[in-house]
């Protein structure tokens, strides 16, 4: 085993990945267990160099890899494991820490501190808040579900109907009953529902299917006045906020009692990275502090494994710092509104075309859109097969709806104008 060698070997694949995977097939052409069945049924007994390992990527595995990282991946969010994002991961591995306690990992925890108070100042949310990373949106949700649980056991969790099913499952999960809320015509949940019963209700801002923003100044008043924790989902169109024009989205969050926002979802970070901040880092604290006899807390210190589900945790922060550095806040901002110009572009092609309509508003990189008379979940099959693109698609009030979402930051115009022409020329494929 030579590491230098074998490192830039990896360098090199990996840059050389991001220059081709534009003209690789966008979706995996492959059927269930081709993969297992091309894989040695067992270890090998003695090591192999890695340039074994690279050629089994290329060979066995990259056929049956669905291509998140290219730039004409629509479905469902498009994400970006960006340049800085990777250096990050690299050198995470490289020192490996295990973020549980300040004690574990000092640096790391103290990083983790800086930047969510980094990314709340881009997203206008109060600096005084607790923030830390967890893994995904779905554990930040079930973070928050289980402080609100212990202030009031027993309740309901209120969510739109249009919230991502990660609510419902980290409600079965703290032991709390799960009710949906109806959504208006343009798919934000109702304000008016009764709160008597409620322990928690979960806003989305930016909702899975159409990427409406459930009201939340008006649920916040009412939680409130109620006494219920209110969590707000921004996994997807939180990020949107670091451009002053589509800060709107967060208004009211000041009042919430914590919010989520994935940076790996709209903030070019690398899965899995999802920053969750709250107002009551207490009740996170009584939820989730134990301290086993190996374990001791440090005076002044904070201990990360107290405010989640997890003990071990992966130095998450060090790549979301690597973003925020080498994009600076003036990249990313240009990164998001190239994101919604080109939706919005697109959108406008749909409207222009009698054959196809827009079904649901359109306020960040989400575009949801049907054609008027073809079957859209084969016709989004279809365009998928081509190779040039991955669009995927959803039921809105049972409809069968294409989305076509931007996430990637090396999308460009070119490639937007590529799905349309696809798209409609699988609508008029015999
Ligand atoms: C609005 C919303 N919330 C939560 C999630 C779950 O995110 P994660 O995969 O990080 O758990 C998603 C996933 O797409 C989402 O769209």
């Amino acid at each position: 085993m030579n590491f230098r060698d074998d490192l830039h070997e990896a360098s090199e694949w990996a840059a050389s990945y991001l220059d081709r995977v534009g003209e690789l097939p966008v979706a995996a052409e492959t059927r269930p267990g081709d993969v297992r069945a091309a894989l040695p049924a067992a270890p090998p007994e003695h090591g192999e160099p890695f340039s074994a390992v690279l050629r089994d990527l290329d060979e066995k595995l990259l056929p049956a890899i669905t291509h998140w990282n290219h730039p004409r991946f629509f479905a469902w969010f498009a994400t970006t494991g960006s340049e800085p994002g990777i250096l990050a991961e690299l050198l995470i591995a490289a020192l490996n820490v295990n973020a549980m306690t300040w004690l574990a990992a000092p640096a790391a925890t103290e990083l983790e501190a800086t930047v969510l108070d980094w990314l709340a100042q881009l997203l206008g949310l109060p600096r005084e808040w607790h923030g830390h990373l967890e893994d995904t949106a779905s554990t930040s949700t079930v973070a928050a579900l289980a402080a609100a649980r212990d202030l009031r056991p027993g309740g309901v969790v209120y969510a739109s109907e249009q919230a991502n099913f990660s609510v419902e499952k980290a409600a079965r999960l703290v032991g709390l009953e799960f009710r949906t809320v109806e959504t208006d015509d343009t798919f934000r949940m109702r304000a008016d529902f009764p709160l008597a019963d409620a322990t928690a209700v979960v806003a989305t801002v930016g909702t899975t299917g159409t990427t409406a923003v459930d009201p939340v100044p008006e649920l916040a008043e009412r939680c409130a006045e109620a006494g219920v924790w209110l969590h707000v989902d921004a996994a997807y169109a939180g990020s949107a906020a670091v451009c002053p024009e589509l800060r709107w989205c967060l208004d009211g969050c000041e009042r919430a009692d914590s919010v989520v926002v994935n940076p790996h979802k709209w903030l070019f970070t690398p899965m899995d990275c999802s920053a969750l901040w709250t107002r009551r880092p207490d009740a996170l604290h009584r939820a989730f502090s134990l301290v086993p006899d190996y374990l001791a807390a440090t005076a002044d210190a904070v201990d990360l494994k107290d405010y989640g589900p997890a003990l071990g945790r992966r130095f998450r922060a060090l790549k979301l710092w690597t973003v925020l550095r080498m994009y600076g806040s003036e990249g990313l901002r240009g990164l998001i509104r190239e994101h919604v110009r080109l939706a919005q572009l697109f959108a406008s092609w749909v409207e222009a075309d009698d054959e196809w309509e827009i079904a649901a508003p359109h306020r960040f990189s989400t575009v949801c859109f049907r054609h008027r008379t073809a079957d859209n979940d084969e016709l989004a099959r279809r365009a998928t097969a081509t190779g040039e693109i991955f669009v995927a698609t959803t039921k809105l009030r049972g409809v069968p709806t294409i989305r076509l979402a931007i996430g990637n930051a090396r999308t460009t115009e070119d490639d937007v104008s590529r799905a349309w022409e696809v798209l409609r020329e699988c609508a008029t494929a015999p």
